[in-house]
């Protein structure tokens, strides 16, 4: 999709903004005239009121040469905001995208501020993405027809400008989409890494690590994970140095199990194929390096990402096993499919070794139990540090990507301690099954300020509601994480 800045609007549809009780925007009253009245009349007769995500069109308003004028709902003059902005932008997009409308004009100009519009723009990008790569056989009635959308503001060249900085994010959110979306057989760990290795073009250092260096770092519970599959193992450094030389660096680390069979403890049939976006972590902290480098953040951010296959085979690792982490501690392996938190331990063990880092925000798709606590609407964090943990909640209110704090705390080390190891990696029971794998995470932090983020649920998310998301992979994290270092990491 093609985003657009303007001071007219010259597209075939033509989308201006109603507040709540059918208050009509100045755009919406012009348009009015424009019509005959089509619009008051058309709201009379239909149970449109503004609120927010509604949306009404009328097809080929007399006396016009726009052929489509939608009304779109934006609530609450007072209440409005970005996040508003970018979700009814969405709404009106997704209403037009294989209507036969191919510009539109959204009228914004008087109501959105210059980082509002762009955040418009955002919500454009984000309802107009499909993962259409593998369909050959799409009839033209089905393919979207929308390819434009011009954002219609009073200063365009003021909101180009910012938009330079937001498009970026856009950028990074659907490649995340694009890497949860795609097929496991096109994207185990090492068709990933060559995926990853192609974003140098953006100013990125990457490094690759394969298994003979992993071994002699002794990463051996990320090892264990992947020794059953076919392919090897890699880990990835992501580096981008925006920031003022020297500087201590923040660091995202992410979950690459590239298909999660559960291993010899074999996972049950019934949607395991949702188990190709257990790479969703990783796919976020690439997207977001891809969003920073891509409107030139000034700060210095280490992506790290673990990539993994976990798949049952006669080498693969056996519930029992016993492996010793890059940390030294020992991990008895209970259950193969806990097989998250072992990719884990030894990637923060790594960066908080590596890069002596000012904080970590890990993110993976680590339990089906923060599915059960808070369904796919919110992530899970979990903290060593209230200051961090605060930052990431408002970040996540300002992007519209929610979190919600759950506890740590000594209590809970007892359901992870091993007879025969120093730990093993489940905990007893189902009882705090999320509680328990950040339990068992945070022994790998060696007290850096960090945070993890349970996106299991936020992640993947098939069939939902809100206009921004396509089915299944959301690219949850990329906007949350910018925010985070936008708001308050960049010089
Ligand atoms: N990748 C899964 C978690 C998951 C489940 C993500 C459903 C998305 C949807 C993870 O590796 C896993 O299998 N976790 C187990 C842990 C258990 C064995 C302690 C789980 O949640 O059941
Ligand atoms: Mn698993
Ligand atoms: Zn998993």
């Amino acid at each position: 999709m093609k985003i657009k800045f303007n001071d007219t609007a010259t597209g075939d549809a033509i989308a201006a903004p109603v507040y709540s009780g059918s208050a009509l925007s100045d755009a919406a009253r012009a348009l009015d005239g424009e019509s005959g009245g089509a619009i008051t009349r058309a709201l009379k007769s239909s149970r449109f009121t503004g609120a927010p995500g509604q949306t009404l069109t009328l097809t080929s308003p007399a006396g016009m040469q726009a052929s489509r004028i939608v009304l779109f709902g934006l609530g609450e003059k007072k209440a409005l905001n970005g996040n508003a902005l970018e979700l009814a932008a969405a709404g009106v997009v997704k209403s037009l995208l294989t209507t036969g409308a191919e510009v539109l004009s959204l009228r914004l100009d008087g109501v959105a501020d210059l980082e509002g519009s762009a955040r418009a723009g955002l919500g454009a990008r984000m309802a107009a993405y499909r993962f259409d790569k593998y369909r050959t056989r799409l009839s033209d009635d089905k393919k979207p027809s929308l390819h434009t959308v011009e954002i219609v503001v009073t200063d365009a060249k003021a909101a180009k400008k910012i938009w330079k900085d937001w498009e970026p994010v856009g950028d990074g959110v659907e490649l995340a989409r694009d890497l949860v979306n795609e097929a496991p057989n096109y994207l185990g760990p090492e068709q990933y890494a060559r995926r990853v290795k192609k974003l140098e073009k953006l100013g990125l250092e990457i490094q690759v690590l394969g298994e003979a260096e992993m071994k002699k770092l002794g990463m051996n519970a990320l090892l264990g994970v992947g020794q059953g599959s076919a392919q090897e193992s890699q880990f990835i450094i992501l580096k981008w140095m925006g920031g003022k030389e020297g500087d201590q660096p923040i660091a995202f680390v992410g979950k690459g199990v590239t298909f999660d069979t559960g291993g010899i403890s074999l996972k049950p049939g019934e949607k395991m194929d949702e188990m190709k976006g257990d790479m969703g972590g990783s796919a976020a902290v690439v997207g977001l390096l891809t969003a920073l480098a891509g409107r030139k953040a000034k700060a210095n951010v280490i992506g790290v990402i673990g990539l993994v296959e976990n798949m049952p085979d006669a080498k693969a690792q056996r519930p029992g096993d016993i492996v010793t982490s890059m940390s030294g501690q020992t991990i008895e392996i209970l259950n193969t499919d806990a097989e998250g938190r072992l990719v884990l331990a030894d990637a923060l063990w790594y960066t908080q070794q590596e890069f002596k880092p000012k904080f970590m925000v890990d993110l993976a798709t680590l339990t089906g139990a923060i599915l059960i606590a808070l369904g796919h609407e919110h992530a899970g964090i979990f903290s060593n540090d209230d200051r961090l943990a605060d930052q990431l909640f408002k970040a996540g209110k300002a992007s519209d990507e929610g979190v919600w704090r759950l506890p740590l705390g000594p209590e809970y080390d007892r359901q992870i301690d091993s007879d025969i190891a120093d730990m093993k990696n489940i905990g007893q029971g189902r009882l705090a099954g999320s509680i328990t794998a950040a339990q068992f995470l945070k022994r790998y932090t060696n007290n850096v300020p960090w945070c993890h983020i349970d996106i299991a649920g936020t992640g993947m998310h098939s069939g939902a509601k809100d206009p921004r998301l396509p089915t299944f992979g959301t690219g949850f994290g990329v906007r949350l994480l910018d925010r985070l270092v936008r708001d308050h990491y960049e010089a």
